[in-house]
């Protein structure tokens, strides 16, 4: 094997991939990237210096989709010159869409889902020494990782996926359809890879699944996601734990015990209300209600002092009158987030929600969506304005974007970004932040020595 990766590497291949969609999706494209790499491929920006061509994609909402397919039919050209280079299309649509994309790209040689990003060598394989159109859509019954080479774009955070796939079928939702039945990893496996990661020197790791607060229903062992935190809280190098995203209806206090006292674990949680109306909850089949939401809000703020809260909404869903919306407004009126993703509902072929009544004019949608991010856009501002003079710990992950010299960047333990000037070498490190000034979005500082 070692003298058959070591031919392949002489290759020098070139592989271009590019990811739409979330921080999963990210991951999936490290492990890609990874098998890839012991494949003989190495990573190239420049997609005409590929041989490889793979859209990691998501269709989670239809914008996405459409600028994935308009992407594909730009890359028609490059096929057209270059017929030996392998078109791949993975990631949620991949999967929601299969032949589809052969149908209307018949130039595209491989589909593989979600669920195939361990399989890469098998895939490749096939697909390169093959002469035909290939599918690998078969949903794996087990989610394991484990000895996957992995080639992560950061050195400082590593995303670590605790569960893949959905059991919640949200009436709007394609993700269940196209990442499969809920599934957690192991204990084990996932501290293992902490415990690596330590070793390597990462001073953050980011669990991800779509329900954190479901992990280990569909284990052997009895373990809860408070569990799984106190166990990673453990390990030695490790600086700080996140992890996203968390569904009010799953929500168990305990994980309020642990974000309280586990010294790693950040204090931030992404909650996503999606709907401040009981009307519109229900028809989303979010099985929480307004009230039952705010009062898990009240449970953390009065247990963790200075814990930021974000959320993901989203406007104009079917039935949404402007009542409903009102009541949005105002949940996030006395809410107060530190931040919302915001979105505009998209239909999405074979949801419930897609086949619903009284669906809202774009025109609505987009008019609700200006005047909620207006609002979150005061609210914060305000919540940032107050940090101004605080000392705050911030982990220092890259030179800052703009080309200011010795601007680095950073994360607060709440998640928010952090801006001020110091050496290179603070990159992978924790410092102390005096926040002078700040926006909507960001926070500007001096480095308290
Ligand atoms: N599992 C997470 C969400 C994953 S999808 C949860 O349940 O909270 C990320 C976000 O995309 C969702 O929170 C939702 O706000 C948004 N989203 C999902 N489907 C959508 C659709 N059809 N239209 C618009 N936004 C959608
Ligand atoms: Fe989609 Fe709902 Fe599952 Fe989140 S919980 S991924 S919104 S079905
Ligand atoms: Fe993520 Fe998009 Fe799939 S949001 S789970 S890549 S549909």
């Amino acid at each position: 094997m070692a003298e058959k990766l070591k031919s392949y590497k002489t290759n020098s291949l070139k592989v271009y991939v590019k990811t739409f969609g979330c921080q999963m999706n990210v991951n999936d494209s490290e492990y890609i990237v990874g098998q890839l790499e012991q494949l003989g491929y190495s990573r190239t920006r420049d997609i005409f210096k590929s041989d490889l061509i793979l859209l990691n994609t998501c269709c989670v909402r239809e914008n996405v989709e459409q600028k994935i397919y308009s992407l594909i039919s730009k890359i028609k050209k490059i096929k057209e010159n270059t017929p030996s280079i392998i078109l791949g299309i993975c990631g949620c649509m991949a999967q929601k869409e299969k032949e589809n994309i052969f149908k209307k790209a018949p130039y595209v040689d491989l589909i593989f889902n979600p669920s195939q990003i361990n399989n890469l060598e098998e895939i490749i394989n096939i697909t390169k020494y093959g002469n035909k159109k290939y599918i690998f859509c078969e949903n794996s019954t087990k989610f394991i990782l484990k000895h996957i080479p992995v080639i992560r774009e950061s050195k400082i955070s590593a995303w670590i996926q605790i569960m893949r796939g959905c059991n919640n079928y949200c009436s709007y939702c394609v993700v269940p359809y196209t990442r499969g039945p809920e599934q957690s990893r192991g204990v084990s496996e996932i501290l293992a890879e902490a415990e690596n990661l330590a070793q390597e020197n990462y001073k953050e790791i980011f669990l991800l699944g779509q329900n954190v607060n479901s992990y280990g229903k569909n284990l052997p062992e009895s373990v809860t996601f408070s569990k799984l935190l106190t166990l990673l809280n453990n390990i030695n190098g490790i600086e700080r734990i996140r992890f996203m995203t968390s569904h009010p209806k799953d929500f168990n206090f305990d994980l309020i015990k642990v974000v309280k006292n586990g010294d790693k674990v950040c204090e931030h949680i992404h909650l996503p209300i999606q709907s401040g109306s009981n009307k519109i909850l229900k028809i989303m089949n979010r099985e929480y209600n307004v009230n039952q939401y705010k009062s898990i809000i009240k449970e953390i703020r009065s247990n963790i002092n200075n814990i930021s809260i974000t959320t993901d909404v989203m406007v104009g869903f079917p039935g949404e009158t402007e009542e409903d919306f009102q009541q949005t407004l105002n949940t996030f009126e006395e809410i107060k987030f530190d931040d919302a993703y915001t979105f505009i509902y998209s239909n999405r072929e074979n949801t419930i929600a897609s086949l619903m009544p009284n669906q809202v004019p774009l025109q609505v949608k987009k008019e609700r969506l200006r005047r909620l991010i207006n609002l979150q856009k005061e609210i914060s501002t305000k919540i940032n304005k107050k940090l101004e003079g605080e000392v705050l710990e911030v982990l220092v992950d890259k030179k800052s974007l703009k080309n200011i010299p010795n601007q680095l960047s950073g994360r607060t333990r709440t998640n928010k970004t952090v801006v001020f000037i110091g050496e290179q070498e603070l990159v992978g490190k924790l410092v102390e932040v005096k926040i002078i000034k700040s926006d909507t979005w960001t926070l500007y500082g001096e480095l308290v020595k």
